[in-house]
């Protein structure tokens, strides 16, 4: 799948996010290396602390359905590009240290990353 249909679902998930608190929409899209996506968005609650991301939401589903291995995630806000939280990134590298991240400004031009160099020394047991 091209990243720039990647990016597209994403931002098609923006509408399904629930952030009543921050008005912070995020969407992502996460593909496996079958080529088969999954999609979140951030997840708030009233106890701030127990809010989930959009590319957790993304990661936790795909892997419950028995996905273990991902090519690159996009990731689209209502508040313009937004790179992964620290919190993700760590969680998205217990699954991955190849990961394309793929964000934009402009929904138009794509900017491409990779876990290797959004998250230096990450955490292993
Ligand atoms: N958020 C994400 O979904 N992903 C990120 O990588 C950064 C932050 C969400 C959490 C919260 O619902 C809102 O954005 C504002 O922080």
């Amino acid at each position: 799948m091209e990243y720039k249909e990647l990016y597209k679902l994403a931002e098609g998930m923006l509408e399904k996010a629930y952030a009543p608190y921050s008005k912070f929409q995020v969407g992502a899209a996460l593909l496996t290396k079958e080529g088969e996506v999954f999609t979140g968005v951030n997840v708030e609650n009233a106890s701030y602390g127990a809010t989930i991301c959009a590319e957790r939401t993304a990661f936790v589903k795909a892997i419950s359905e028995g996905h273990r291995d991902f090519t690159a995630i996009a990731i689209a806000s209502s508040g313009g590009e937004a790179y992964p939280c620290g919190i993700c990134r760590q969680f998205m590298f217990e699954f991955s240290d190849d990961l394309d991240i793929i964000t934009s400004k402009d929904g138009e031009n794509l900017n491409i990353t990779n876990i290797k160099d959004l998250l230096l020394h990450g955490f292993r047991l």
